[in-house]
């Protein structure tokens, strides 16, 4: 990195402490060629937006080369651009307009599998001796032809697919066109650490790594035991998926994922002020893993988790036990929150049906995520407050959709476009039909509708960034709940002498709190409501209330 923008971003090496990182998906953001499809020009030609709300950092989902089976997750080449998405002095662009900005760049790295046409996969499979035979999980069958164990897909049947080549089957954790890398082999490690090497000398910022808790299995291959039905949940995969009715403690989740991590983030460690958030997706040991992951200095920076993103409707209880668990796990580790992203259905659907102010509910989630402890991610459109997109079957672009539809939608509903225009033709995302439909509704929540109204959503995530970025102690504070009736939710962030009381009414009907002993100084530039009065917190419906302590 040379640039003036660079060096100063470069300063600040604890940046991704309280960072608030905005992630675009490349396909939905903004098209700049009319094939319907985003592309990199199109960011940056909207990195103005995302500067305009005070964002620390992007996260792109990926955009390297691609047959785009899981629409990008899916790598033949590691190290360049999908032509659909522009070219390596494209990229370069953006990371440039993007520091002059101010804004770090993150990238999406996708380590745990690759595309079945990634060279590395097709010589794998070409025989059982080559080169790179050892490269991805290959295994004989039983003897009656079966697979070799119970393994499971994400998106459905069984982990294991036959080769017809190597009369082999070989793992693969997602679709049958990601086949898993064996990282118990140290040149697969290697080649991925100078992956991120390659992409760190490009003048990245950091890493989102994708389901870091994938890169090792057992090499034993043991059967996953059977969840007991009152322990599964639907947190990292839908309800009728039956990857839920196993403990994933064979297939995922190994120890040896550790050391790893360490090489990774020694390579991250050559370069200033780098930092990587790890996503982990266990359904029964997520928050514990992440502290593992976390802890020491030596590993991730932060992890990804999906407590948030389950269906369940977010209690000011499940706040508190949430963050206390990993309090609990990993007192030293570090979170990233996020309410929605490209995998789940939008909060503002998954928890707001039946909710008549959609305003004032998203507005009071988007505070209440930022002032948790921990990073935060928020997902393109969360900001305008857009609800789940509703797709016809035959729209459907997700195989993930298709294979569970119609008990589960699949994740298009959350990546259609990204609404910039109201009135331009599709929204002005693109001047050609867009790979998923434009939402009517969406349009009426657009940028343009929202820009020059300060009630809006929109400039409340700007007005509310702002304010985190006022008191240190709401970014890196320590957190202490405080008991108060539930639908409120109170709790004090910690940071040096600074305390800032944080009090939320998740509930249409207003609340009343009582004031903490002590000096109150109510503090403004949030954009809420509430006020004391006689001793007591008045908040409105979805009302907050914020306040320096003594
Ligand atoms: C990504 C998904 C992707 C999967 C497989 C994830 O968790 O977020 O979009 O399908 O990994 O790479």
């Amino acid at each position: 990195m040379t640039t003036t923008g660079a060096s100063i971003l470069q300063a600040d090496k604890d940046w991704w402490r309280g960072a608030v990182i905005y992630q675009v998906y490349p396909r939905s953001y903004q098209d700049t060629n009319g094939d319907g499809i985003g592309d990199l020009k199109g960011i940056t030609q909207r990195l103005e937006h995302i500067a305009s709300l005070g964002a620390d950092a992007i996260w792109i989902s990926p955009f390297f080369t691609s047959p785009m089976k899981d629409f990008g997750y899916d790598v033949s080449n590691y190290e360049d651009v999908d032509p659909i998405f522009g070219n390596l002095a494209d990229f370069d662009g953006l990371i440039a307009e993007a520091h002059r900005l101010g804004i770090r760049v993150m990238i999406d790295l996708v380590m745990s599998h690759t595309s079945d046409r990634h060279p590395w996969f097709v010589e794998s499979r070409s025989s059982r001796e080559n080169a790179k035979a050892d490269w991805y999980v290959w295994a004989d069958s039983k003897p009656d032809g079966s697979p070799p164990n119970n393994w499971l897909s994400i998106f459905g049947g069984s982990a294991w697919q036959w080769d017809p080549t190597r009369l082999q089957y070989y793992l693969h954790n997602f679709l049958t066109s990601q086949p898993d890398l064996n990282l118990h082999n140290p040149e697969v490690q290697d080649a991925l650490l100078a992956v991120a090497r390659f992409w760190l000398v490009r003048g990245v910022d950091g890493f989102r790594l994708d389901t870091i808790n994938f890169y090792f299995h057992d090499k034993e291959l043991r059967d996953n035991p059977a969840l007991a039905p009152e322990r599964r949940n639907a947190q990292t995969a839908p309800a009728v998926n039956p990857y839920n009715y196993q403990e994933h403690i064979y297939d995922k989740n190994r120890p040896e994922n550790l050391e790893f991590l360490k090489r990774f983030r020694a390579v991250m460690d050559e370069f200033p002020a780098i930092a990587a958030v790890g996503e982990v997706g266990d359904s029964q040991r997520g928050l514990e893993i992440a502290g593992e992951y976390t802890s020491g200095g030596d590993k991730m920076h932060m992890c990804y988790a999906f407590e948030f993103l389950a269906p369940d409707p977010i209690t000011p209880s499940i706040v508190a036990s949430v963050q206390q668990a990993f309090e609990k796990a990993a007192p030293e580790g570090w979170v990233c929150w996020a309410f929605s992203n490209h995998d789940v259905m939008r909060h503002i659907t998954r928890w707001g049906l039946g909710i008549s102010d959609h305003v004032a509910h998203a507005k009071l989630l988007a505070s209440l995520l930022m002032s948790l402890k921990g990073s935060v991610c928020i997902y393109q459109g969360e900001e305008l407050a857009l609800p789940e997109a509703e797709l016809a079957y035959e729209d459907l672009q997700d195989p993930y959709g298709i294979q569970f539809w119609p008990d589960f939608k699949g994740r298009d509903g959350c990546r259609t476009p990204m609404v910039w225009d109201g009135k331009a033709l599709f929204g002005g995302f693109s001047d050609g039909k867009p790979w998923l439909p434009v939402s009517g509704e969406h349009l009426a929540r657009a940028v343009s509708a929202q820009d020059g109204d300060p009630d809006s959503v929109l400039n409340h995530y700007r007005r509310f960034i702002a304010f985190r970025k006022q008191y240190p102690a709401l970014a890196k504070g320590e957190v202490e709940y405080l008991t108060v009736d539930e639908p409120a939710l109170a709790f004090v962030r910690t940071y040096g002498n600074e305390r800032i009381l944080c009090v939320f009414n998740l509930s249409q009907e207003k609340q009343a709190v009582a004031k903490p002993d002590g000096a109150v100084e109510a503090l403004e530039g949030h954009g809420f409501k509430a006020a004391i009065k006689n001793d007591t917190i008045e908040l409105p419906a979805w009302g907050a209330f914020f306040a320096r302590l003594d």
